[in-house]
Formats: C-alpha cells, structure tokens, sequence
C-alpha cells in the first residue's frame, strides 16, 4: 500500500544502489501516472517520486489556485510549494532515496511549482528540467542557487505561457545563480519529441554533477 505522504503519489524504485530521483510534476488536469513514461525516458534508471497537485480545478488537479491563466493565487501557492517541499522530504525518509540527488522534472502548471520550489526552498532539488514554465512569482530576497543546473524548453507559439515571462525566469534564475539553459523552438504548448531528446542529452551531461 502506498503511503499516507499528504500527496497522492507512485514511487518507483530505481535500479541503481543510489540513483537520482526524478519528481514528476504533471500539467494542469493531469495526475501521478502522467509523466512517469516521460521520466523513464529522460534518464531510464532513475528512481520516480510523482506527486498528484492537490487544488482541484473544476476537477482538474493542480499545484496550485489560480484566479485566471497566468494569474496565480500567490498565498496559495506559497503554502502549496511549502506543502509540496515538506512531501518531499518525507518521501526520502519514508522510501530511502538520496535527498541530494533530486531532479525536477515539470510540466506547465508543475514546472511553475517547480520553479516556486527552487526559489523558496533552495537546495531541495539538485537539477530542474522545466517544461513551458513562467515566473511564479517576484521573490522579496534573491535566494542563492549556487549553480543549480536548469533545464528550460519554451515555445515561441505557446499562448498560455507568454514568451516573455519564460525568459523573465531564465533571467531571475540566472541572476540567483542557477546555470540555466534555455531551449526555444517554433512551438506551441504541447511538448514535443525534439524537447524530450533535448533534455535527455542535457540530463545525461549533468549527471556527473549529481554523483558529487
Ligand atoms: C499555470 O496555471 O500554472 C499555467 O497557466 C500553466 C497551466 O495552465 O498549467
């Protein structure tokens, strides 16, 4: 039986001794099973901790309350992103993967918790592999993230997450420190396989940097 975490989830085990772990956070409308096919192919191997987001939508599941597209709830997804580091944590305790080697792997309304995740709790997560992701919100202190590598895949035709705003977070993550790189291609807001290939050659480069 799965565990009582706070969250909905599946946990699949890796096949190494310390592999990293993949947090897969779905797309609004989404749930838990959705990305697992997608984690298994960015690094096959890794260890999977996949989260159901706990705001209901009209029956969409999401990580966090929105008043309208692109306008977010800011206390709630500040308690959310709290709620969702803590899970996190006691999922380690609760099944024994490695805290440090955690990669975030988001979709739209997930890769925006994501990336409230980093700026709020700096540390909790090793990479991040960001799908169709805007500034979730302006932090009051710049947090320092030390290098963290970011992965960013962006759409110049996408209509739910402006342009802009994704380069706006390429900037803010860059400005605290992360090592982001910032893939654009001539989409929309479904990803595509090219954007899959992309960031498994680049999740594949930073592994090195997960083993220390
Ligand atoms: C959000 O609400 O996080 C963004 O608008 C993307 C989405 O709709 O999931």
């Amino acid at each position: 039986m799965t565990p009582d975490l706070g969250f909905d989830h599946r946990y699949l085990p890796g096949d190494d001794e310390s592999p990293p772990t993949l947090l897969l956070l779905h797309g609004t409308g989404g749930n838990e099973e959705d990305l697992i096919p997608l984690g298994q192919e960015l690094l096959p191997g890794a260890a999977i901790l996949s989260p159901r987001g706990k705001v209901s939508e009209y029956g969409a599941p999401r990580f966090f309350r929105r008043l309208a597209e692109g306008v977010f709830d800011h206390e709630d997804l500040l308690f959310r992103t709290h709620e969702l580091a803590a899970f996190v944590e006691a999922a380690a305790d609760e099944y024994g993967f490695d805290p440090s080697k955690i990669v975030a792997v988001g979709y739209s309304n997930g890769a925006n918790v994501a990336a409230s995740t980093i700026l709020l709790h700096p540390g909790l997560l090793s990479a991040a592999v960001l799908f169709r992701a805007m500034v979730p919100f302006e932090p009051e202190v710049t947090p320092d993230l030390g290098g963290m590598p970011v992965f960013l895949a962006a759409g110049r035709m996408d209509r739910m997450i402006p342009p802009d705003n994704t380069q706006s977070l390429a900037d803010l993550l860059t400005e605290a420190g992360a090592e982001v790189d910032l893939r654009w291609r001539n989409v929309g807001h479904p990803l595509t396989y090219e954007e899959v290939s992309e960031a498994k050659q680049w999740l594949a480069g930073i592994l090195p940097e997960l083993a220390t």
